[in-house]
């Protein structure tokens, strides 16, 4: 075989970054991987509408088969967002055995437990570092890098549309609606922003960040969550009068087996490393019982930094399958065996 066929479910903001990244990093790729990365067929909604990369005509589709049971089609990168029918999309790509790799958080959040298992089932790998943070490889750091340590705490800013927002408003006195509608404009903000604003957006990834930080089946209604929608000028004119930022965070910790995740809108001192993270980047800090403090940071939303999250997973399913092999670290199914191998050996 000549190459690995990829067909994308998706030509927006991050499949128009995918393709540009494997187009601009082909040799890269082929060195890393041995062989060529081919999008042979692409999702889409609008075959007419214009597009930010060029594609062949011939290989846009609006009927999710031609990619998700293409014998022709190795990997499946999902980047067209929702839940529901994505869904299904997925799993009929797993049933025909097409290993999968989608930064869809909402997905993960809500159905990541029930597709990893599928995929398991069917020899497949499903990678999702895209879902939490964009560019930054945070889930990769935890559960690889990390994996000696005990994690206790994490907290962190992990949506760039609102860090973009209360940027805007405190730095530049701009209105909240003008930043969000640029948020929207520069692809960081979600089809309906109402999940990035309201904290949902946050919320999913810090259970997606807890389930993997704390080995835990953290879920979605175990977060609470407060957005930021009713944040006023004023308050943080407020804020910085006091010597304090306004920022979106994201909190999960845990003493011994009790786990509390809450997203809100927070007040730091202005000295605090959060508090000069701005615009769409995202930063998280990991304490470990070991290693003590950790701090990831990066772009948080965005094409190219999100889409290289996505073809860094391409990345690796290519080497497995050089390999003959299956996983690694971001797997539930190994997960899900290390936490039953521990019931057991708690109850001997
Ligand atoms: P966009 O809205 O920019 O793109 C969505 C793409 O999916 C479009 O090409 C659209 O087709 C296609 N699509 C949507 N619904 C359908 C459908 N029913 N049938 C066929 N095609 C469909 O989204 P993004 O690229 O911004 O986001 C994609 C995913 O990545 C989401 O899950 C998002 O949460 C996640 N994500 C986004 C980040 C970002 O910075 N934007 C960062 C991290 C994750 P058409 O073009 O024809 O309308
Ligand atoms: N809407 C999301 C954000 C995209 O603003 O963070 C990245 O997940």
């Amino acid at each position: 075989k000549q190459g690995i066929n990829v067909g994308l479910l998706g030509l927006g903001t991050v499949g128009t970054g995918v393709i540009s990244i494997i187009e601009q990093h082909q040799q890269e790729l082929k060195h890393q991987v041995g062989c060529s990365v081919n999008v042979t067929k692409v999702l889409v909604r609008d075959l007419d509408k214009k597009r930010g990369v060029t594609v062949d005509n011939d290989i846009l589709t609006t009927n999710p088969e031609d990619v998700c049971a293409n014998p022709d089609i190795d990997v499946v990168i999902e980047v067209r967002g929702g839940v529901d029918e994505t869904k299904e999309q997925l799993i009929q790509a797993l049933e025909h055995k097409k290993h999968v790799v989608t930064a869809n958080k909402d997905l993960m959040a809500l159905h990541g437990a029930e597709l990893l298992h599928l995929a398991s089932k069917n020899g497949c790998d499903l990678f999702y570092e895209a879902s939490v943070a964009g560019g930054i490889p945070i889930l990769r750091s935890l559960v690889d890098g990390l994996a000696s340590d005990r994690i206790t705490k994490m907290m962190g800013i992990v949506n760039g549309t609102t860090n973009y927002i209360l940027t805007k408003m405190s730095q530049e006195g701009s209105s909240y609606l003008d930043v969000l509608a640029q948020a929207q404009d520069l692809g960081f903000a979600e089809s309906d922003p109402t999940s990035d604003v309201e904290g949902l957006d946050a919320a999913r990834k810090m259970a997606i960040l807890a389930t993997l930080g704390f080995s835990m089946d953290v879920k979605l209604d175990d977060v609470s969550v407060k957005g930021i929608s009713s944040v006023t000028d004023r308050d943080l004119h407020y804020c910085e009068q006091l010597g304090y930022t306004m920022k979106l965070i994201g909190l999960a910790k845990r003493d011994d087996d009790r786990i509390e995740v809450s997203v809100g809108p927070t007040l730091l001192p202005n000295e605090h490393p959060l508090a000069s993270v701005h615009n769409e980047y995202n930063a998280v800090y990991v304490y470990g019982e070991a290693v003590g403090e950790t701090m990831f940071y990066g772009p948080g939303a965005g094409s190219l930094p999100t889409a290289t999250a996505v073809v860094s997973d391409l990345v690796t399913i290519m080497k497995n399958m050089r390999l003959g092999v299956n996983g690694h670290a971001v797997n539930a199914p190994l997960h899900e065996k290390v936490l039953k191998e521990n019931k057991e050996i708690d109850s001997k």
